[in-house]
């Protein structure tokens, strides 16, 4: 069956090779996905050699954990493995038809990325952002092509979270939008189509959560307590141990896009910046193990 707002699967293009952009906890765990699903080749870029690597050996890692388990064929562990490349050069994406950016969430830099890579890519190539925040309408206004930019946002841990937001900015073209629907029916996640509206869906429901959590704590409740308490409603992992998993210097400016888009519904804890301040993000993490699958 079509997702609700799904153009006709007929218009969807051959997606090829995909480029990622950005080698970092989400770009990584994408480039294990694109590799593993759709058995295509993938390159994974970045600023500099070591942190290329470092995605490259978070994916081989992966690969490895799955075949222990008994989760992978070693025929199809050997594949994975040699699909996933690594380059400090955008010059990887020249014939990529697919290209995603995980790069950190400043609209800018974002634009910044973009820029450079329409310099390389063909016409034709599809644009993505993983954004969970930021306007994918924004980010396509200086596009050579804005109708080839799709909003397309996984959540953490990508491997395991079945839903997939697929953003549909003004400009954006059917063939492109019918082209992400089948790429998600490859990955086998459940794909919605959403609003370009600040942080779309999701994060607005957890981003009021966490709201509350962060007001509690400024307010004097202890952390620990103010966190806690949510463990027993039952969700599978309590504000700050999410806001753990995804970095809370991303948290942090996912409340502040949504404080500035809507001043009297999304607050800014000035105790999440003490935090950042003192260099002590990682401090939920340590107290509760949640990072220790991550890259
Ligand atoms: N990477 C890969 N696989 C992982 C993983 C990770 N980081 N974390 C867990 N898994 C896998 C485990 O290996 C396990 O797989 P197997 O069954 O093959 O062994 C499976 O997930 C279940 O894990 P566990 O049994 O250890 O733990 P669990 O039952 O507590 O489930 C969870 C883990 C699925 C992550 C669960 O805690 C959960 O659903 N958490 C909520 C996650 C969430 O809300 N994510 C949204 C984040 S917000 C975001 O991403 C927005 C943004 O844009 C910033």
């Amino acid at each position: 069956k079509r997702p609700a707002g799904a153009p006709d699967r007929a218009l969807a293009r051959p997606v090829t090779k995909i480029g990622v952009v950005g080698a970092g906890l989400m770009a990584s765990q994408l480039a294990l996905l694109f590799a593993r699903q759709l058995m295509v080749p993938v390159v994974l870029t970045d600023i500099d050699q070591a942190r290329v690597d470092k995605g490259v050996g978070y994916v081989h890692a992966e690969v490895d954990k799955l075949l222990q388990k008994g989760r992978i064929s070693p025929d199809a562990a050997n594949r994975t493995r040699a699909l996933v490349t690594g380059s400090v050069s955008k010059e990887a994406f020249a014939d990529a038809d697919f290209v995603i950016e995980a790069v950190f969430e400043e609209l800018n830099i974002k634009k910044q990325v973009f820029k450079e890579v329409e310099a390389i890519v063909s016409p034709e190539c599809i644009l993505a952002t993983n954004t969970s925040s930021l306007s994918v309408t924004a980010m396509a206004a200086d596009l050579e092509h804005p109708e080839r930019l799709v909003g397309f946002h996984f959540f953490n841990p990508v491997a395991v979270m079945p839903l997939l937001e697929i953003v549909r900015a003004p400009k954006t073209d059917d063939a492109v939008l019918a082209t992400a629907f089948e790429l998600a029916k490859g990955l086998k996640k459940s794909a919605v189509l959403v609003k370009d509206a600040p942080a779309f869906v999701v994060n607005r429901l957890l981003l009021r959560l966490m709201g509350e959590v962060t007001a509690a704590f400024d307010e004097g409740t202890p952390a620990d307590v103010a966190d806690n308490s949510l463990r027993p409603m039952g969700l599978p992992m309590t504000p700050f141990v999410l806001g753990a998993m995804v970095g809370l210097p991303v948290a942090q400016h996912v409340q502040e896009s949504l404080h500035a888009a809507f001043p009297d519904r999304f607050t800014v804890s000035r105790n999440l910046q003490k935090l950042l301040d003192h260099g002590v993000t990682s401090i939920w993490a340590t107290q509760n193990g949640a990072t220790e699958k991550g890259p």
